[in-house]
């Protein structure tokens, strides 16, 4: 299938890049460069040997999406296009909902003028907010504590919304699949987490400790009801995120009506656990301290995992040794992420 992704430059899209091409599918990338380089992009290329169609430009410019499916025979599009920062959406919401809601429905809008039914949308984890107990599965309460969970919220409702109007007709096929905590790096060390600036999270902020530019990692409280007091997260392999959009796109094409999926392991790994493990792999001391904890955060979010493995036949295969490993490959050898070297 010949497919769109939107934000194709950026962590999770650039690693889905790599496994659809892989898996034999054409890509076309939109990506505006607001958060990722286009160094991202070459490497891609690199790791696939093949050339990718580039419209650089924002998801929610109608003109040039129309131009997009005008040009391109899409089948299909998978959006990762978004702002993912959680402090930031609360300082500032209006941006959040514009850049993330407002595009996506534009976005929406112009599949349908297209005829192009299938959409494969980013979600998170975050749209369960405090979950009342884990696993946390696919129908608990949706109650996110922040504008950039509400904004995934807002989107997911209308993907569903327009998949119930247009069932009668060309019925909209809506796959929904909500992250847990995205780490580590395609094996060939080629690309990986580049955030712009300090890293919001854990795994980027200890790779940027191992490798000497952050003196210490602030551990956001040790006093939650867990093993070690950490916070405790579902750490999924970036590829193995990235392998089941693959699966879910060629498992549900063709389908029809909203599919909602969690992908992560169905396990929790504490902060300290993290730590631990980081250091192991790469051999670096990872100092660090204690301090009060961060707004918002909850003691625990890990996925209950079992419907994309019943319904995809997927499941995250990848453990955290090979997580913490393949995070340091692609530090240690761009220290300064895609601006550190011109491979
Ligand atoms: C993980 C754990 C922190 C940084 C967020 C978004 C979520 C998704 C993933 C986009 C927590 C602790 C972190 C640090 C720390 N993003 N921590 N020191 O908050 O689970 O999820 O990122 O989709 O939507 O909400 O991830 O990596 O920020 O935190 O102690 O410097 O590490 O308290 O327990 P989080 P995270």
């Amino acid at each position: 299938m010949r497919v769109l992704v939107t934000g194709g430059a950026g962590y999770i899209g650039t690693h889905t890049c790599v496994a659809l091409l892989q898996a034999g599918h054409q890509v076309v990338v939109l990506d505006n460069f607001s958060n990722s380089q286009p160094q991202a992009l070459a490497r891609v290329q690199q790791i696939c040997a093949q050339t990718l169609p580039l419209y650089r430009g924002d998801v929610g410019d109608a003109a040039l999406l129309q131009q997009i499916f005008a040009e391109q025979q899409i089948d299909a599009v998978m959006h990762f296009a978004g702002a993912k920062a959680v402090g930031e959406s609360v300082a500032q919401p209006l941006f959040y909902y514009r850049n993330n809601v407002t595009a996506s429905l534009t976005l929406i809008e112009a599949m349908s003028a297209a005829g192009v039914t299938t959409l494969v949308f980013s979600s998170s984890a975050t749209v369960y907010g405090d979950p009342h107990q884990v696993p946390i599965v696919e129908d608990f309460p949706l109650a996110p504590t922040n504008p950039y969970g509400r904004s995934k919220l807002m989107v997911e409702q209308i993907i569903r919304d327009h998949c119930t109007a247009t069932h009668a007709t060309h019925g909209f096929n809506g796959i929904i699949l909500r992250y847990f905590n995205p780490v580590g790096a395609h094996p060939s060390g080629l690309i990986g987490e580049d955030p712009h600036g300090i890293p919001n999270n854990l795994m980027p902020f200890i790779a940027q400790v191992a490798v000497g530019r952050r003196r210490e990692l602030s551990v956001f409280g040790d006093d939650y009801p867990t093993l070690d007091g950490t916070g405790v997260r579902d750490y999924i392999h970036v590829c193995d995120l990235a392998e089941g959009h693959v699966r879910a796109l060629e498992q549900l094409h063709g389908r029809q009506g909203c599919h909602v999926f969690n992908l992560g392991t169905g396990s929790g790994i504490s902060v300290l656990q993290m730590v631990q493990a980081y250091a192991a792999a790469s051999g670096c001391d990872i100092p660090y301290r204690i301090v009060a904890r961060r707004a918002g955060d909850v003691a625990q979010c890990f996925a209950d995992a079992s419907l994309a493995q019943e319904v995809l036949g997927w499941q995250a295969s990848r453990k955290l040794t090979d997580m913490v490993a393949s995070s340091w490959r692609w530090q240690s050898t761009n220290p300064h992420g895609y601006s550190s070297t011109t491979v």
